[in-house]
């Protein structure tokens, strides 16, 4: 009967176990990071790129789980942007001397603003952005229908990238305003604004203008987590906790369990070998005559029937 309760008891546990690891589990629609974002956004913008002409910027179509992101893709040949540039695609500039690495014979610049999303994957605590975040990538464009294009290395080298931004939230006097520039490998850096609020950069990555209002705190800004799975980690973390603890008790019923039940196991054997000495016993004594000796009073445990009914 205890043994009963206790498998009933561990039954509920596993229940009670099973029901707060499936409530922990995320939303599968969650981007966790800036990079995983990036590799779906150029998934989107190349989907877009459907028979392309050359420098023309093809605006593509975003989920509704992204409604504020807004994402297109231009697709050059690499000696006309070394050559010639592109005067103006979106708030970007891009002069003659940009050349990428490795060398493909056309490539695609995906563009990316991620509006209302910005703190979201580019978090920058003791700062507040006063433009959406902006992006500019560039990818192999040689084969569109591949399902992942490299990314390339692009390098301004006579004059750098020019980032106009138009709509700047205006600050009070004396706020600090700074360019901001997270690079693809998970550093952010900070550099003067121009006059006309136009950032600058020699290489590719994600522009913003921020006002500062703590000491910069230039740390890497994560790649993993971002903000937007922020409470969920905190759950997630907490009902791991909860289900970790659960499955030690678990165990150490089961444990507890088992070694009562390997105890009285041998109990009984016991028991039983007692009995058949008994039996051999009596035919002994009785010697040569085959008389039932087993009146009914072999007796058989009681305690095996308390033991396992
Ligand atoms: C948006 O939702 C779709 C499913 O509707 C999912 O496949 C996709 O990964 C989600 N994207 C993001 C960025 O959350
Ligand atoms: C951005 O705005 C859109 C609506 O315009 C909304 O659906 C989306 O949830 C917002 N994103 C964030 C991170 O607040
Ligand atoms: C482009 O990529 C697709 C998918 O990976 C592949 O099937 C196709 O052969 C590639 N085309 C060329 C010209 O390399």
């Amino acid at each position: 009967m205890r043994v009963r309760t206790t498998l009933f008891v561990l039954l509920l546990l596993t229940f009670l176990l099973c029901v707060s690891l499936s409530s922990a589990q995320l939303p599968p629609d969650v981007v966790v990071s800036a990079r995983s974002l990036d590799v779906h956004l150029q998934d989107l913008a190349f989907k877009a790129l459907f028979r392309p002409r050359t420098g023309v910027s093809y605006d593509a179509q975003v989920p509704t789980n992204l409604t504020g992101i807004k994402v297109s893709a231009m697709r050059l040949k690499s000696g006309s942007l070394r050559t010639r540039g592109v005067l103006s695609y979106k708030e970007f500039e891009i002069p003659v001397g940009v050349v990428e690495n490795p060398y493909v014979e056309r490539l695609v610049l995906v563009y990316q603003n991620l509006g209302n999303w910005s703190d979201t994957f580019y978090p920058l605590p003791g700062y507040s952005y006063l433009t959406p975040v902006l992006g500019l990538l560039a990818y192999n464009g040689e084969n569109l229908s591949a399902s992942v294009s490299h990314e390339l290395d692009i390098k301004a080298s006579d004059k750098p990238v020019l980032v106009h931004f138009p709509n700047v939230k205006p600050v009070p006097m004396g706020v600090l305003v700074k360019c901001v520039y997270f690079d693809l490998h998970g550093s952010v850096h900070f550099d003067i604004l121009l006059p006309g609020n136009v950032c600058s950069t020699v290489q590719q990555g994600h522009f913003s203008i921020v006002a500062g209002s703590k000491t910069p705190s230039p740390a890497p800004y994560g790649f993993g987590k971002v903000q937007f799975g922020e409470k969920n980690q905190k759950k997630l973390k907490s009902v791991l906790w909860i289900g970790g603890i659960l499955l030690l008790m678990i165990i150490l019923g089961l444990l507890v369990v088992g070694v009562r039940r390997h105890k009285k196991g041998s109990r009984v054997q016991k028991l039983d070998c007692v009995a058949e000495n008994n039996e051999i016993l009596d035919v002994t004594s009785i010697g040569d005559i085959k008389v039932p000796l087993a009146f009914g009073t072999r007796t058989r445990p009681v305690i095996e029937h308390e033991y396992f009914a």
